[in-house]
């Protein structure tokens, strides 16, 4: 089994450290922010944040944003390998039509994109900033003389880079493809920039139809149980779990199992579980993700729609979370049949659980991935939709002191650590961070001195349903 970087960067990542650090940077505080301090201690609402109507997401091109180069024009064609999952793939596409500008190159969209998203959208949505085609013509391919010029550029690549490094070759050989990627433009780029990288993701980026309609199936059937609805996205895979170096309560029998897995990778450093769970950075369990979330005040009867991968331990490791939440569903549960042409394929499947995680009204994860990471921005964009990231190294204590202490000294001491890790507005400045997760364009509302009148129908920041 192949490990990809983004799956080491998840577990040596730091599920709340990142954040921490974030939040240690608010120093510059804009009139808004400032406004929310001193309120953040009265409590929250944990279904919707009610300063999100202060925020909206905006990436509308800017009148001097010249037009896209034509194909005839242009310096030449840029492919990409996009690697890794979905998510992953997102980013890389994402990335891609911004690199594609910066270059005044034809961009020629990746191989399997046309099974996940819809093309035609795609091209036409974004016409204006770059030209998109689905191949390389056969007349420039019969043209070259050499097979397409391949490179792999560093992570975080700032625009220099590739006019200093790629755009010769571009010119010289006129097409070429950059492996493996994701993640290799800078999180920082000039504000145009940025918001064409947003306008891709949010906007130019759409399931294909048939991925679109069963998602939004089963976000109505989610509807018709329950006005409201919590999103669980859960990685617990056996060998993401070996090579955190955590234990999970699993006895002899897991720390063989998982002692096992971990052989694969020689240079893995001897981990102290204790000391992992101490510094944030397990996973949370099933059981303890439902523990945190009925400690923030989510009561039984609350729907919860699962999204996940394989379970380490199966149905055994989810009991605890269902009887916290007997209300629990997942894709294969509500849609059997529906269901069954996507199976192959575990990137449309993941599409689906995006399109369900995205809508639903609460977001929690325990973990910090791909998928993770990409939906708390989005959410962040459509007017801070309720996003809970798990403060793991605050919690671990909490969950190993749980039987000394009563539920209610329990709830609020959860509440307590949770605090600035719920998604609020005030939590992190937009631009600060990696891109994907902390998309820089939001918008602050012009400031109005009734601030209670703003209504509903000034919430303008929703993604329109594809
Ligand atoms: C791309 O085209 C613009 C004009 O639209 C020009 O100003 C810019 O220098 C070009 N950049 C490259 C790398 O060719
Ligand atoms: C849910 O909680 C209520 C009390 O708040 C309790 O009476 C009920 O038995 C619980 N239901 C389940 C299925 O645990």
């Amino acid at each position: 089994m192949l490990f990809g970087l983004g799956l080491i960067s998840l577990f040596t990542g730091h599920v709340a450290s990142d954040l921490e650090w974030y939040s240690q940077r608010l120093v510059k505080r804009s009139f808004f922010y400032s406004r929310l301090e001193g309120r953040r201690r009265e409590g929250i609402d944990i279904w919707k944040s009610k300063y999100s109507n202060l925020f909206y997401g905006c990436s509308e091109r800017g009148r001097n944003f010249p037009s896209a180069i034509r194909e005839r024009a242009s310096n030449g064609y840029l492919l990409i390998a996009a690697s890794g999952g979905l998510n992953q793939q997102r980013t890389g596409i994402t990335d891609a039509v911004v690199v594609a500008r910066i270059l005044n190159a034809t961009l020629v969209v990746p191989d399997d994109f046309v099974n996940i998203f819809d093309i035609d959208w795609f091209i036409s949505y974004l016409a204006n900033d770059v030209t998109i085609v689905k191949r390389v013509p056969d007349k420039v391919m019969r043209s070259m003389e050499k097979p397409p010029y391949t490179m792999r550029v560093p992570r975080k690549s700032p625009p220099e880079y590739y006019l200093d490094q790629v755009l010769p070759i571009l010119l010289r050989r006129r097409v070429v493809q950059l492996t493996k990627f994701d993640y290799r433009l800078a999180s920082n780029l000039d504000e145009e920039l940025q918001k064409l990288r947003c306008r891709v993701n949010y906007h130019g980026l759409r399931f294909t139809k048939p991925i679109q309609e069963i998602g939004e199936r089963l976000v109505t059937e989610m509807r018709k149980m329950a006005k409201h609805y919590i999103a669980v996205h859960l990685r617990f895979e056996p060998d993401m779990l070996a090579f955190s170096g955590c234990y999970f309560g699993g006895g002899e029998k897991e720390r063989f199992e998982l002692g096992e897995i971990r052989k694969r990778w020689a240079t893995l450093p001897d981990l102290s579980p204790d000391g992992e769970r101490e510094r944030g950075k397990c996973p949370l369990t099933p059981h303890e993700v439902g523990l945190m979330l009925r400690a923030l005040g989510f009561a039984n009867n609350t729907y919860l729609y699962v999204a996940s991968g394989e379970i380490y331990g199966g149905e055994e490791t989810l009991r605890p979370l269902r009887e916290l939440f007997p209300n629990f569903y997942t894709k294969e549960m509500l849609a059997v049949e529906d269901l069954k042409p996507f199976l192959p394929f575990s990137s449309r499947l993941a599409a689906i659980d995006y399109i369900v995680c995205d809508e639903s009204d609460v977001f929690v994860t325990n973990n910090n991935g791909n998928m993770a990471k990409i939906l708390a921005g989005r959410r962040r964009y459509a007017g801070h939709k309720r996003t809970i990231r798990p403060n793991a190294k605050k919690l671990s204590a909490l969950f190993m002191a749980r039987d000394q202490m009563d539920w209610d000294t329990f709830s609020k001491k959860v509440k307590a650590s949770q605090r600035g890790f719920m998604g609020e507005p005030d939590e992190v400045r937009p631009g600060r961070g990696d891109f994907h997760e902390y998309p820089s364009c939001i918008c602050e509302r012009p400031f109005t001195d009734d601030e209670n009148s703003k209504g509903e129908d000034r919430l303008s920041a929703r993604i329109p349903v594809n």
